[in-house]
């Protein structure tokens, strides 16, 4: 589907509770194979708030990213996804270049993340932000099968990292199913 000219006005901010239905839609039309449950995606949001980043415009959502808080100098990126039509306008490179100024503002030192070794689109558009891939490609890295490439972007230092302290969690739930979001496939 070609381009609404509209979308250009798109915006990025964090992202709020309200989000989270549309968040759901957009993640499964940005990984279709492997949608984040619903549960993963509150889970997220209560733990990176002002690092779970939405691409908007007045109407809808057209892309996302989650980044870690930066613990001990180090953030992750768990995941980034644009919708299909908006794809090639530069808002995947914007949500990034976004997301890394905010990272390094709180003194992050590291930044990580994973990236399936066949998508040619995001790993080309990390390493044009400097990330550089880390090793030979992780066999089965996120399960069977689920190879993936680490990559790292070294920020400058700018002052030393807070110490390391246990991040608050978000409330137990007490489903013993349950768990945290791994780094995300990217
Ligand atoms: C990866 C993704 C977020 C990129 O979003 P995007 O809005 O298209 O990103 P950009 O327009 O900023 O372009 C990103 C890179 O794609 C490449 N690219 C852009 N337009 C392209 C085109 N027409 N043809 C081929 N590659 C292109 C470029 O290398 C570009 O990087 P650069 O700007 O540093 O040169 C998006 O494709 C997506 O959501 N994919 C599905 C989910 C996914 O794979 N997420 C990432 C891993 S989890």
């Amino acid at each position: 589907m070609p381009l609404n000219p509209d979308r250009m006005r798109l915006c990025i901010r964090s992202a709020v509770e309200n989000d989270l239905p549309a968040l759901e839609s957009l993640d499964a039309e940005a990984f279709p194979m492997e949608p984040y449950p619903p549960f993963v995606l509150r889970q997220h949001f209560d733990v990176c708030r002002g690092h779970f980043l939405v691409l908007h415009d007045e109407h809808a959502l057209y892309g996302y990213l989650i980044a870690t808080p930066p613990y001990g100098g180090l953030s992750w990126i768990l995941s980034l996804g644009v919708t299909r039509d908006a794809w090639g306008h530069g808002w995947g490179r914007r949500l990034m270049t976004d997301s890394i100024r905010r990272l390094s503002s709180e003194r992050t030192q590291e930044i990580r993340l994973t990236v399936h070794p066949d998508n040619d689109r995001a790993v080309s558009l990390y390493e044009h932000l400097g990330f550089t891939q880390e090793g030979d490609i992780r066999k089965d890295y996120l399960g069977l099968g689920k190879h993936r490439i680490l990559m790292t972007l070294k920020l400058p230092d700018s002052a030393p990292p807070p110490p390391r302290t246990h991040p608050s969690a978000p409330s137990a739930t007490g489903n013993a199913d349950r768990r945290g979001g791994p780094p995300r496939s990217w």
